[in-house]
């Protein structure tokens, strides 16, 4: 028998992975499934880019790349930033990874362990804690309420700082929340940061996809000197629909860059060779497919928050980024659906998709009981269509008088989903 390491025995599976999972489940057994757990978009990737990388495969670009990226990405991507934020760096900042989750990660283990801290406040996306974990390190988590917009306060944050402090993790605009902070709030935060040792590591992965007055900031060219500090987390995923193509990047101080270019030299060896060259085309090209997307989000946004709040029961503050609903749902904690009491989110979740067949995610996976996130990266006619089955089901909940509680909540095949 082979035995399991410690460390994969304390990790979670992602728990938005498992619950896509169920649903496929289900939908390959024949069930139609309204699906908004996924984090992706439902758009493929624009043509323009799929037929960049077409030609670099067929021009021969088949071979290992240099462990951080060619030298044509790296520019790609400083042209961007140089245009997008006025931030300019060279190559030596920069690192592309497979995917911002695998920038994070080496993010991570360049620069924290045993013995530090790192502060997310949460709401959280899933694999944050998870992924400081895998280092040793401790996830410090700052919980944040509806009330104040799910954003975490300088006095707030002050407070979480310890001398163990080695990071603090920005997300804005934020998976699950959908909030974005402001220019001025981002900076309040920094303030206290700067009083510190501790650095930052700012994942703006969502920053094109901002709707209404929202506008996305690049934390890192908040205060002079700033960029010395922190590492800025993106990627082609959401804002280009290459989830598929596993394009992240990480810019950051050259020594940062340099250790991270080590661990991933030993890792992956470089990232996808056709992949960047489609990332050039993402981001050099044309970007009226990004503005499509973009406003096709904000329609599904407007008729999400309207469909929801149109639910007796039901609250959330509007999402100002990124494609995520996230809403308290402890109101209905307590009710009976069929023969299933309801006890908190993750039994929520297994009794709504299993009695009426629409797909959330239990808050309980971002650090956030009590609530529920819904993605809006679908049609419009599934959004529609799962929110009046929503509300159908939510009506014919019961006040449980007999039943214990927690006692039948949990669906058994689902018993085990991963809490991330
Ligand atoms: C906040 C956030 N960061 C990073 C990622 C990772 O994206 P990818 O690894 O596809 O680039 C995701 C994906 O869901 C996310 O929501």
């Amino acid at each position: 028998m082979i035995r399991i390491s410690k460390l994969a025995g304390s990790i979670q599976p992602s728990a938005t992975l498992a619950a896509g999972a169920k649903a496929r489940q289900l939908r390959q057994s024949g069930v139609k499934v309204f699906d908004f757990s996924l984090g992706e978009p439902d758009f493929n990737t624009p043509k323009h880019i799929c037929l960049a990388a077409e030609k670099a495969a067929l021009a021969g670009q088949t071979h290992y790349t240099p462990a951080a990226g060619t030298a044509e990405v790296k520019a790609a991507i400083a042209r961007w930033y140089k245009k997008t934020h006025g931030y300019e760096f060279g190559p030596e900042n920069v690192i592309v990874s497979n995917g911002a989750k695998h920038s994070i990660h080496n993010a991570l283990a360049a620069t924290v362990g045993p013995e530090d801290e790192v502060i997310i406040s949460s709401p959280y996306w899933v694999s944050y804690s998870d992924l400081v974990s895998m280092t040793g390190a401790t996830p410090v988590v700052v919980a944040t309420t509806p009330e104040s917009g799910f954003k975490m306060s300088p006095k707030q944050l002050r407070s979480a700082i310890t001398p163990r402090t080695r990071l603090v993790m920005i997300n804005s605009p934020c998976n699950p929340t959908g909030t974005v902070y402001t220019r001025a709030e981002l900076a309040a935060l920094i303030d206290v940061i700067l009083t510190t040792d501790a650095a930052v590591l700012s994942d703006e992965i969502y920053e094109q996809l901002t709707f209404g007055t929202a506008t996305p900031t690049c934390v890192a060219t908040l205060r002079p000197g700033l960029t010395n500090r922190t590492i800025t987390i993106s990627g082609a995923s959401k804002s280009y629909a290459m989830t598929g193509w596993r394009m992240g990047w990480a810019v950051a101080p050259k020594d940062v860059v340099k250790a991270m270019d080590t661990i991933q030299s030993q890792e992956t060896s470089c990232p996808s060779s056709v992949s960047q060259a489609a990332l050039i085309a993402a981001l050099d090209g044309p970007q009226e497919c990004v503005a499509e997307m973009r406003a096709e989000f904000a329609a599904r946004r407007e008729l999400t928050v309207s469909r929801l709040r149109a639910i007796p029961g039901l609250k959330l503050p509007t999402p100002d980024g990124a494609f995520y609903a996230f809403f308290d749902v402890s109101g209905f904690f307590g009710k009976t659906f069929g023969d299933k009491i309801v006890t908190d989110s993750l039994t929520f979740c297994n009794v709504l998709l299993e009695q009426a067949h629409v797909n959330l995610v239990p808050g309980i996976a971002f650090g956030a009981e009590g609530f529920v996130r819904m993605s809006f990266a679908t049609s419009r006619e599934v959004i529609e269509a799962g929110l009046s089955q929503l509300q159908k089901w939510l009506a014919g909940g019961n006040e449980a008088q007999s039943v214990a509680h927690g006692s039948q909540g949990v669906v058994p095949e689902t018993q085990g989903v991963a809490l991330g």
